[in-house]
């Protein structure tokens, strides 16, 4: 037996709790951006993210409503993704909080910055990696913004990188689940792909 939802039917906004409790676990981008008057440096966290192009290497973030982070990105065509790692959890959701457009997160909530190396926006300097990105497109979708960004370069911490790779163990990243939720990483399991070639051999 399965219980039926239908979107046209629901409240927008149970619809959307459905929804943030179904698509799980979601990445987190802690996306930094500068305001207009290049001086605001704003930080905050956005779950609806995810890589949109391997070649460029484009990602993407969605804006739910028209938030501080998609108006700086669209205003300086640059935004940075900061990992969202474990230890950092506290700070990354103290950066959620709606401070006023004048208060910037880094500032607001104490985070250490540091530059980035080929835009503006800077780093969050205890974060293990650093996506730099200039605004691709924006995408408006209903009460939302979906902004793709080509990754010009990426800022991975050393002692997260084992053989030229950087390792899950070392990076612990956070997820956003539903309501409040958060995950932190379970077993992780490794299985190859099988080619056709295999499968037909085995069968
Ligand atoms: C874990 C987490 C994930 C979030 N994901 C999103 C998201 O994908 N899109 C969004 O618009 N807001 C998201 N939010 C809410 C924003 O972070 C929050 O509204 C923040 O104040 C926006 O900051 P800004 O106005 O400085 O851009 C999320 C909040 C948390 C705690």
């Amino acid at each position: 037996m399965r219980i039926d939802y239908d979107p046209q039917a629901m409240d927008s906004r149970a619809f959307y709790k459905l929804l943030t409790a179904v698509v799980v676990p979601r990445p987190i981008a802690w996306v930094s951006t500068l305001a207009a008057d290049g001086e605001t440096a704003n930080l905050a966290p956005h779950s609806f993210f995810t890589v949109a192009c391997t070649d460029p290497p484009v990602v993407q973030f969605t804006s739910v409503g028209r938030k501080d982070s998609l108006r700086n990105a669209e205003a300086t065509g640059e935004f940075v993704v900061n990992f969202a790692p474990e230890p950092l959890l506290d700070q990354i959701n103290a950066t959620a909080t709606d401070f006023p457009e004048d208060l910037g997160e880094f500032d607001a909530v104490g985070i250490e910055r540091e530059p980035s190396l080929r835009v503006k926006p800077p780093r969050v300097a205890a974060s293990p990696v650093a996506l730099e990105c200039r605004l691709h497109s924006t995408l408006c979708l209903g009460n939302s913004t979906v902004v793709f960004g080509t990754v010009v370069h990426a800022a991975v911490r050393a002692d997260t990188v084992v053989d030229g790779h950087p390792e899950i163990g070392r990076l612990r990243p956070l997820s956003r689940l539903g309501k409040n939720e958060w995950g932190t990483m379970g077993e992780i399991k490794e299985l190859a792909r099988i080619p056709y070639q295999d499968w037909q051999q085995q069968g």
